[in-house]
């Protein structure tokens, strides 16, 4: 790959674990704690959708809490884990090879970004929970525009800011929809498949997809 002006990550999903709250209070909720997760997670994203869709905003913190309070009822979980596992949300842990890749990526001086639908503190808090706020350049929310991915006008925010191509941005996610989005839009959009799942059928076919994030390395010389 040649000519790449910016590598822009997801956030969710793709640099942080977001079964990771549940994770830590698996002992509270017992074996069901990933099914939990997996629940609030697609109810948090359908959320992001049918709200862009209806035209009726509200934040990403907004969302977590309603969809956790949905899932909540669904999985008849004591309404007392609600503020751990909020307090838990907002410093999810990093998958575990990244604080090494975005190092080694930031010495071969590539300009490094995040591209996320969660708000401005949230992903500021989050990076800096877990000490990576010095290798991004930009940390850009969705906010900036009031609508989620995979709408174009989200992709269009990092290319406007940069006055770069499309197609010199590298876009990484591991939510399949939004390799797609960002690849539909125009970036040179690379899957992170780090559980063996089956892509999308929504037009965009990756030329790349990684097992985690340090495949990238081999990709970008
Ligand atoms: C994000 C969602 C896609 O971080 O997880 O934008």
């Amino acid at each position: 790959m040649k000519n790449i002006k910016a590598i822009i990550f997801d956030a969710y999903g793709t640099l942080f674990d977001v079964n990771s709250a549940a994770e830590k209070c698996k002992n509270k909720i017992g074996n069901k704690w990933e099914a939990f997760a997996n629940y609030w997670r697609t109810t948090q994203l359908e959320y992001t959708w049918l709200r862009s869709l209806m035209d009726r905003h509200k934040d990403f913190w907004q969302i977590t809490e309603d969809s956790l309070d949905k899932s909540i009822k669904a999985f008849n979980i004591d309404v007392l884990m609600r503020e751990e596992l909020l307090n838990l949300y907002k410093v999810l842990s990093p998958f575990k090879e990244v604080p090494e890749t975005l190092k080694t990526l930031k010495e071969k001086k590539f300009k490094l970004s995040i591209l996320s639908n969660g708000t401005p503190s949230l992903l500021n808090e989050l990076v800096k929970s877990n000490n990576l706020d010095s290798f991004f350049d930009d940390i850009f929310s969705i906010e900036e525009v009031g609508v989620y991915k995979p709408n174009a006008k989200v992709y269009d925010i990092p290319i406007k800011k940069y006055n770069i191509k499309k197609n010199e941005v590298v876009f990484l996610s591991a939510n399949t929809w939004d390799v797609s989005g960002g690849g539909n839009y125009g970036y040179e959009a690379i899957w992170v498949n780090r559980n063996n799942n089956i892509f999308d059928i929504l037009d965009y076919k990756p030329k790349n997809q990684i097992q985690s994030l340090k495949g990238l390395l081999d990709i970008i010389k």
